[in-house]
């Protein structure tokens, strides 16, 4: 997880706001940035962002608990999304989903302790021709594998070579 200061917040909202007309057209564009930049907006960043934005944290915090992808928890560098509905659970979800709690050693809302992988649950992705199908943070993976499994995990960590011993 990445923190942000006050001066970034503003002027990433600030370039954001230019963009989408308005303060308040421009959080989920503004929260969307904060994820993909590793950022979670804890207590302590919508309250910073409330302030920027002059709007409410209330406000702020019901967008934020509202859509998933925006979790105000912690979240690992990567965060894997294993789909469970119905076409991907007749086409083996379950033993991915086993094959990733085996071989990342956590459990679904868990987070690896170097801090690299969160995994959780998803709900269709629309991919479901190309069953299973999970996201690992941007990236769709699809006709996952057991094997699949393995290599994406091993890509994962070669990327993050200073994670991974
Ligand atoms: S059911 Fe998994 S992608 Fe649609």
């Amino acid at each position: 997880m990445q923190r942000i200061s006050k001066d970034l917040l503003k002027q990433i909202s600030d370039e954001l706001i230019a963009q989408h007309g308005s303060p308040r057209s421009a959080l989920i564009p503004i929260l969307n940035r904060l994820r993909m930049d590793n950022v979670t907006p804890d207590a302590t960043v919508m309250k910073m962002l409330a302030e920027t934005l002059q709007i409410a944290p209330s406000a702020i915090y019901g967008v934020v608990s509202f859509y998933s992808f925006l979790d105000h928890r912690p979240k690992g560098k990567y965060v894997i999304r294993v789909c469970q509905t119905i076409s991907c659970k007749m086409s083996s979800a379950t033993e991915i989903a086993d094959a990733l709690k085996s071989e990342l050693g956590i459990e679904f809302g868990q987070t690896t302790a170097d801090g690299l992988v969160t995994l959780e649950r998803t709900n269709c992705l629309g991919l479901c021709s190309e069953a299973p199908a999970m996201l690992v943070s941007e990236t769709a993976h699809t006709k996952i594998n057991t094997a699949n499994v393995k290599d994406i995990l091993k890509s994962i960590h070669k990327q993050m070579p200073a994670a991974s011993n």
